[in-house]
């Protein structure tokens, strides 16, 4: 027998061969595209640390979603940038909230476009914490009040399935958000609206560049007594199976490229289709290279999407989506 006994290198011999024996593809269909939608008139704003991504006021709001409809997207994720904030997030349950009136205006413009609501509080209170806050009245120390929260993020949910939202995405990391947000949903009708879950979410870093983009740095202290320590992997299948139990129809991991592990423990592990989320500061990552010319922003794009697949995400949650969908054609 010659030397070497093994020949890999026979199936990559040329790109058709290559093609033949590919095990993951990346398709427009797996994405989402967040779009940020901004209170006030005649606004298309770059958003600084995040090139390519705007703040748009709800009159330029329609170019935006023509764009995303001719780069073949499905899907939108709304977040809103509201001009009022106060402690206890009204803005984000009002029937007239900037999510709730994108929200309306997108599915006018077009029907068959996905909307998913992202639901939580943190755009929407001045403190910029995702629930309720309560001072301790002896310590005075802070506390992010879970089931104070959950009454609130109901109604928030309930208000964007009335204006049109087709999928809800709660992000709020507060205990047994499913649950109450879905026996919300179906007190009101809407059985038939799924729910999205930001099951697995850590307390990360990677926030940071959309934080600047809708001005929810907490005020105080930081999220680590909702989100999820970096270090835990364990605890993200007790995340999952909770959600799991109180009813979730998809489970999230945030972020991504960090956390490829927990991604694919959570595709090991349960049937329901799993959500990556490409965050603000791995796509601020990538353009600040490319912007260098240190980088094929492409190429790398393409390898990084590919590889959340490869991972185990059903669906991709991506700042790059628009460029992802036109290298694709
Ligand atoms: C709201 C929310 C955040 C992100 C999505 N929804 C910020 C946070 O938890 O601080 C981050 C998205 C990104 O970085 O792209 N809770």
């Amino acid at each position: 027998m010659s030397f070497p006994v093994v020949r890999h290198r026979r199936l990559r011999r040329n790109a058709s061969l290559r093609n033949l024996v590919r095990e993951t593809y990346v398709t427009v269909n797996d994405f989402i595209y967040p779009i940020f939608v901004a209170e006030g008139i005649n606004k298309k704003e770059e958003i600084p640390s995040m090139p390519g991504v705007y703040h748009f006021s709800l009159d330029r709001l329609e170019e935006e979603v023509r764009e995303v409809v001719d780069a073949g997207l499905q899907a939108v994720l709304l977040f809103g940038v509201p001009a009022e904030k106060d402690a206890i997030g009204t803005s984000a349950y009002d029937h007239n909230g900037i999510v709730q009136q994108a929200a309306r205006k997108v599915k006018e413009w077009a029907p068959q476009l996905v909307v998913i609501a992202d639901t939580c509080l943190c755009q929407f209170t001045d403190h910029g914490h995702c629930g309720v806050v309560e001072h301790d009245r002896r310590t005075g120390n802070a506390e992010i009040v879970n089931d104070a929260s959950l009454e609130l993020l109901v109604k928030t949910a309930v208000s964007q399935a009335e204006a049109g939202a087709d999928i809800i995405a709660p992000s709020n990391m507060m205990d047994g958000f499913v649950h109450a947000i879905r026996e919300g949903l179906d007190a009101a009708g809407f059985e038939h609206i799924p729910i999205m879950s930001y099951s697995v979410k850590y307390a990360s870093a990677f926030y940071g560049p959309f934080r600047d983009a809708v001005h929810s740095t907490p005020q105080f202290g930081d999220r680590k007594s909702y989100q999820m320590d970096p270090a835990n992997l364990r605890e993200a299948l007790r995340e999952a199976e909770s959600d799991v139990q109180e009813g979730a129809d998809m489970l999230m991991v945030k972020p991504a490229l960090a956390y490829m592990d927990v991604i694919r423990m959570l595709k090991e592990n349960y049937d329901l289709p799993v959500a990556a989320y490409n965050v603000s500061a791995e796509y601020s990552m990538v353009k600040a290279a490319a912007q260098n010319g240190w980088i094929n922003e492409k190429a790398i794009v393409l390898e990084l999407l590919t590889s959340m697949k490869r991972a185990g995400a059903d669906l991709i949650i991506t700042y790059h989506a628009k460029d992802a969908a036109g290298w694709l054609k």
